[in-house]
């Protein structure tokens, strides 16, 4: 019975060293309840006294010794199996990353935001206005009554006789006086629109800034100096201011300001069309018929008023021919700004 048991031993570590062993397989054949060592100590009664515990030994024995052998195996088996996973799922941190695609503040926001710093660094506050607005705050508390000419450059959407989508940012002035007291400072940037039709300058939406100060003792001169630095500001040092004079309904007098063109300085160019000027905006002292509306006294104070297109200076900003280009939202146009 020692033999049987000692042959037992050799062949299930023979067959526990092949390389592929199947080691639940092997458990069963040599340790399971119909495995080959049961099958010996079921006939160990057989044996006589003396020789019972000593077979007895060696079987657990020879048991212990497959346990272990199998329990060994079949960690060899896991951190074999555990060495290859590795091995192949292996990162190499070296390999370039794929970029993740960042987008970006458009032009028109960006040149905004320029815009709105300049302002707030010289003591503006922003206050926006809604886009459907009435009759009333978008032309007729601006001096401008049913039938005046001005309506005509400025037709719009009209959603009912009285409401329509605003032509102008200048409808916040009327807002903001009704409810502050001077002094006030504040700009109000926001979308216009205008029932033309699309083209390299024109949009039915597009962009304005409005400015608006109301206290004692505005003059044009403050407009002047005001407009000045934000034009220095904004297209450069050297830049300098020129008022032509025009009409607005909303101010008096009213001026066109042109700034010295910022490519030639002035020589004359492409961009100022030989002129040396580019008109940027529309300016002028608060009507006082407008404070008048507001319940502002126009006797105590004044103010004055000027209105932007971003757009515009976007364009001139960037050298861009084409507004067309800023709405197309082509990511090879905007990705350059
Ligand atoms: N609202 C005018 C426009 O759209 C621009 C403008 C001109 C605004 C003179 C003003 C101003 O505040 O004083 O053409």
């Amino acid at each position: 019975m020692k033999d049987t048991l000692l042959k037992i031993r050799d062949e299930a570590l023979t067959a526990l060293g092949v390389s592929d062993a199947d080691l639940e397989a092997l458990r069963i054949k040599y340790l399971g309840k119909k495995g080959e060592l049961t099958a010996v100590l079921r006939g160990m009664g057989k044996l006589s006294a003396e020789e019972r515990p000593v077979v007895g030994q060696l079987a657990n024995e020879v048991r212990e010794t497959i346990e272990k052998e199998i329990a060994r195996r079949s960690e060899a088996l896991k951190n074999a199996a555990l060495e290859a996973r590795l091995q192949a799922e292996r990162a190499d941190v070296t390999v370039p990353g794929t970029a993740v695609p960042v987008g970006h503040v458009h032009p028109i926001a960006k040149v905004q935001r320029e815009m709105e710093d300049i302002f707030i660094g010289m003591g503006y506050d922003i206050v926006e206005g809604p886009e459907v607005e009435y009759d009333y705050y978008n032309f007729q508390a601006l001096n401008i009554p049913p039938e005046h000419p001005a309506r005509d450059t400025q037709d719009t959407f009209y959603i009912t006789e009285n409401i329509l989508l605003r032509s102008q940012t200048s409808p916040v002035q009327v807002r903001t006086m009704e409810k502050r007291r001077p002094p006030i400072r504040i700009i109000s940037p926001g979308r216009v629109y205008r029932s033309d039709a699309v083209d390299a300058s024109h949009s039915p939406l597009f962009h304005q800034m409005e400015g608006l100060v109301v206290d004692k003792g505005v003059t044009m001169g403050n407009l002047k100096g005001t407009l000045e630095m934000f034009a220095r500001r904004m297209f450069g040092e050297n830049t300098r201011v020129r008022f032509r004079p025009h009409h607005f309904p909303f101010t008096e007098p009213s001026a066109e300001v042109d700034v010295s063109c910022f490519v030639c300085g002035g020589k004359g160019c492409r961009l100022c069309k030989g002129e040396g000027w580019i008109e940027i905006l529309g300016a002028g002292m608060v009507h006082p018929n407008v404070l008048r509306n507001c319940d502002i006294d126009p006797d105590e104070y004044s103010g004055f008023a000027f209105g932007m297109g971003i757009e515009r200076v976007a364009l001139l900003k960037y050298h861009v021919d084409d507004m067309r280009l800023l709405y197309e939202n082509d990511v090879r146009f905007l990705g350059q700004f």
